[in-house]
């Protein structure tokens, strides 16, 4: 079975909604409340393997933490691995609207360093695919990427939340997946995926435009890229060409973007394999 690794934080998710989003200032009320575990490299590393791939987590958490997140991530086929630490754990607030739209605020709460990364070496050596996104500090990446790339292991970099980094870094990654506001910095590269919401994605380096399937609804848009991302790394482990693990990351999306919150609607193999049979007839 192909594998990949997940570096990324997990916390608790507040998700509220409300009929618009409030201006500086004001104050909205909520006609919803729940709560969940996520963060970006958590979904991610949920989407792919739900698409069958086997998955193996890096986080980090406030020690009293780890049992229950790493529960979770168990019940979710996820072999997960939290560093404890004296901090509280990541801790994001997402409002929704009305037309499924997101605001999502971050805390990065207890974080991972370096050393780290290092007790997690033997994870990536052993992986097909390395996962990375922004939320976790800059540091982490690069220890994780310099590992990677000593063992010859191909690294997918989500840039979200969008910041700088160094073109030494930069150029030892194997695909980025910007969102069209986090494409700054990587104009130079070839090897961009940008995905467009509901207008699909671009592969950049043949000028590819993949198309998002059509909804008869939209519910929520919240982890929609994660859910993207993770079926992108296990398409792209298995082997798949990029065009083929877009094209599925798409309709996972799209699934995902169909139903409310994230952590029980991003949706497994069968389920996109089974409404692209449909689609295709
Ligand atoms: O992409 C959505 C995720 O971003 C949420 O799960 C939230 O935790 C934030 O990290």
């Amino acid at each position: 079975m192909s594998k990949i690794s997940v570096i990324g934080i997990a916390g608790e998710s507040v998700f509220l909604s409300v009929e618009r989003f409030g201006k500086t200032g004001e104050t909205t009320v909520a006609t919803s409340y729940h709560s969940e575990l996520g963060g970006k490299g958590f979904n991610q590393a949920i989407a792919a393997a739900r698409f069958g791939v086997d998955v193996s987590f890096l986080g980090a958490a406030y020690i009293e933490d780890i049992k229950h997140f790493t529960d979770i991530a168990e019940r979710c086929g996820v072999t997960a691995r939290f560093v404890g630490k004296c901090k509280r754990s990541p801790y994001a607030v997402i409002t929704t609207d009305k037309n499924g739209d997101n605001q999502v605020c971050v805390y990065g709460g207890a974080q991972l360093e370096e050393k780290d990364v290092e007790a997690f070496e033997s994870e990536i050596r052993s992986s097909d695919i390395l996962l990375l996104n922004n939320e976790t500090p800059y540091s982490v990446n690069k220890k994780a990427l310099e590992i990677a790339k000593a063992n010859g292991v191909r690294v997918i970099l989500n840039p979200a939340p969008a910041r700088k980094c160094d073109k030494e870094f930069l150029d030892d990654i194997f695909i980025f997946t910007p969102n069209e506001h986090e494409t700054e910095g990587l104009e130079e590269y070839r090897n961009v995926i940008v995905t467009l919401g509901d207008k699909g994605c671009f592969i950049r380096e043949n000028g590819e435009h993949i198309s998002a399937e059509k909804l008869s609804s939209v519910v929520d848009t919240t982890g929609a890229g994660d859910t993207f991302n993770g079926i992108l790394a296990a398409c792209i482990a298995n082997g798949e060409s990029i065009r083929s693990a877009c094209e599925k990351a798409n309709v996972g999306a799209a699934i995902k973007v169909g139903r409310q919150y994230i952590l029980e609607s991003i949706p497994s193999r069968e389920e996109i394999e089974k409404f692209m049979e449909g689609r295709n007839g």
